[in-house]
C-alpha cells in the first residue's frame, strides 16, 4: 500500500483473534461496518441475520446500552435517542401511526412535553386532549368519550411530584385499544418500572437520572414487543439516535446509579422535612408526605421505600423579582435547569421547564410563581440545607 493509502487503512478495522472481552464496553465510533462476504451483508442489510451495517440502524456501544436500559425497565427492546424529547418524539409516532390520532394527556408534564403536542402534533392532525390524570374516573370517562390512540402521563410528574394510578390507567388503555406511554424520567427504574404495570412505552430524558453528571444529553424509548419494531424501523428511517461517545458516557453513569440514586432520595427527605417545619415556606410537595394527594398510589406503585430525589416547595409571598434574588443567593446548589446529577441543582420553573406553556395552562397545572423545584444531588444533606437556609434567611429580610 502507498502512504497515501496507509495513512487511511492501517491499524483500522483489526479483528478481534483473542477471546479477550473489554470488561467494560468501549466506544466504538465507527459508522459502517462489513463482513467476509457481500452476501453476509445481504443478509444482514435485510434484517435476516442480527448484526451492525451502519450506525443509523444499530452500532455496538448504542446496542450494550439499549440492553442495559431493555433489562432496567423490563422491555422487550430499547432505542437510545439523541435527548429525551427526540425519544418522546418517536415514541408518540410509533404509537400514533396506525392509531386514531387522539391523544389523552396528562396537564401534570414538562412544559416541552405540552409545547410538542401542541406546537407539533396538532398542527399535523393529531387532537390532544389535557386532563388531571391522577382522577382515574375522569381518565375512564375520557377514553370512553375520545377513545384515544395513545394516553400520555409522567410517573411521578414535574415540578409537582403528582402519581397517576399506572395499573389502572393501563387496564383503561388496553381495553380501548389505546397504547400507554409514560415518561418515567423522575421514577427512574429504581422507583417503579411502568413495563411490568401495563405501560406499553417507556420514555426517559438519560440527560438527567441515568447518564446522572450533567454531561450528557440522551434520551431512551423502551417498549413492549408490540411497539418496538415500529420504534425500531421509525428510526432505522429517521435517525433520531445517540452518538457512541453519549452512549458509553450515559452507561457509566447507570453503574452508579443505585447509588447515587439512594442518596438523593435519602437527602431529599431530610431537606423536604425540614423545608416543612420553615417558617418562610408556604408548601412542601414530596411523596413521602402522608398528605400527599396520591398518598394510597405511591404506598402501592413504588417499589421500594424511596420516593424520589426531587422537592418542590412554595416561599411564602415572594415575588418572581424576589425568588430571582433568593435563587442568586444560592451558594453552592446551581441554579439551573435540569436534574438528577450529582450536584444540587435549583430550577424556577416559571422561567424554565415550564417557560413557555401559557399562564392559563400553569395555573392549571398548579405551578405558581412562588413555586421551586430542587433536584437533590449526592452531597452532604447539611449542606444543601445550610445553603438554603441561608439564602431564605438573606431573602427574608429583603
Ligand atoms: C420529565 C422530562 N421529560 C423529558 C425531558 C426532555 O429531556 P431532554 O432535555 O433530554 O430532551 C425533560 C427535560 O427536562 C423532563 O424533565
Amino acid at each position: 500500500m502507498k502512504f497515501e493509502s496507509q495513512v487511511v487503512h492501517a491499524g483500522d478495522r483489526k479483528r478481534v483473534t483473542s477471546d479477550a472481552v473489554p470488561a467494560t464496553t468501549p466506544i466504538s465510533l465507527g459508522t459502517t461496518f462489513y463482513y467476509e462476504t457481500a452476501e453476509r451483508l445481504d443478509r444482514i442489510f435485510g434484517q435476516e441475520e442480527s448484526g451492525p451495517s451502519y450506525s443509523r440502524y444499530s452500532s455496538p456501544t448504542n446496542d450494550a446500552l439499549e440492553e442495559l436500559t431493555s433489562v432496567l425497565e423490563q422491555g422487550h427492546g430499547s432505542l437510545a435517542c439523541a435527548s429525551g424529547m427526540a425519544a418522546l418524539q418517536i415514541a408518540f409516532q410509533a404509537a400514533l401511526l396506525d392509531r386514531k390520532r387522539t391523544v389523552l394527556a396528562s396537564h401534570a408534564i414538562y412544559g416541552a412535553t405540552v409545547k410538542m403536542l401542541d406546537q407539533v402534533f396538532a398542527p399535523s392532525g393529531v387532537e390532544v386532549r389535557y386532563l388531571d390524570i391522577c382522577d382515574t374516573a375522569a381518565v375512564a370517562a375520557a377514553i370512553e368519550k375520545y377513545k384515544p390512540g395513545v394516553v400520555f402521563l409522567e410517573s411521578v410528574s414535574n415540578p409537582l411530584l403528582r402519581v397517576g394510578e399506572i395499573d389502572r390507567i393501563a387496564g383503561l388503555s388496553r381495553d380501548a385499544g389505546a397504547c400507554l406511554i409514560v415518561d418515567s424520567t423522575f421514577a427512574t427504574p429504581m422507583l417503579m418500572k411502568p413495563l411490568t404495570l401495563g405501560a406499553n412505552i417507556v420514555v426517559h430524558s438519560a440527560t438527567k437520572y441515568l447518564a446522572g453528571h450533567g454531561d450528557v444529553l440522551g434520551g431512551v424509548v423502551i417498549a413492549d414487543q408490540e411497539h418496538f419494531e415500529t420504534v425500531r424501523m421509525l428510526s432505522r428511517i429517521v435517525g433520531p439516535v445517540l452518538g457512541p461517545f453519549e452512549s458509553y458516557l450515559t452507561m457509566r453513569g447507570i453503574k452508579t446509579l443505585a447509588v447515587r440514586f439512594e442518596r438523593q432520595c435519602a437527602n431529599a427527605c431530610k431537606l423536604a422535612s425540614w423545608l416543612s417545619s420553615h417558617p418562610a415556606v408556604e408548601r412542601v410537595y414530596y411523596p413521602a408526605d402522608p398528605q400527599h394527594p396520591d398518598a394510597e398510589t405511591i404506598r402501592r406503585l413504588f417499589a421500594r421505600n424511596l420516593f424520589g430525589g426531587i422537592v418542590s416547595f412554595e416561599l411564602k409571598g415572594l415575588d418572581r423579582a424576589k425568588v430571582m434574588q433568593f435563587m442568586n443567593r444560592l451558594k453552592m446548589i446551581v441554579p439551573g435547569t435540569s436534574l438528577g446529577d450529582v450536584h444540587s441543582l435549583m430550577l424556577y420553573p416559571v422561567i424554565a421547564s415550564h417557560r413557555d406553556v401559557s399562564p392559563k395552562m400553569r395555573e392549571r397545572m398548579g405551578i405558581s410563581d412562588a413555586l421551586l423545584r430542587i433536584s437533590c444531588g449526592i452531597e452532604s444533606a447539611d449542606d444543601i440545607i445550610f445553603d438554603l437556609d441561608q439564602a431564605i434567611g438573606l431573602s427574608s429580610e429583603l
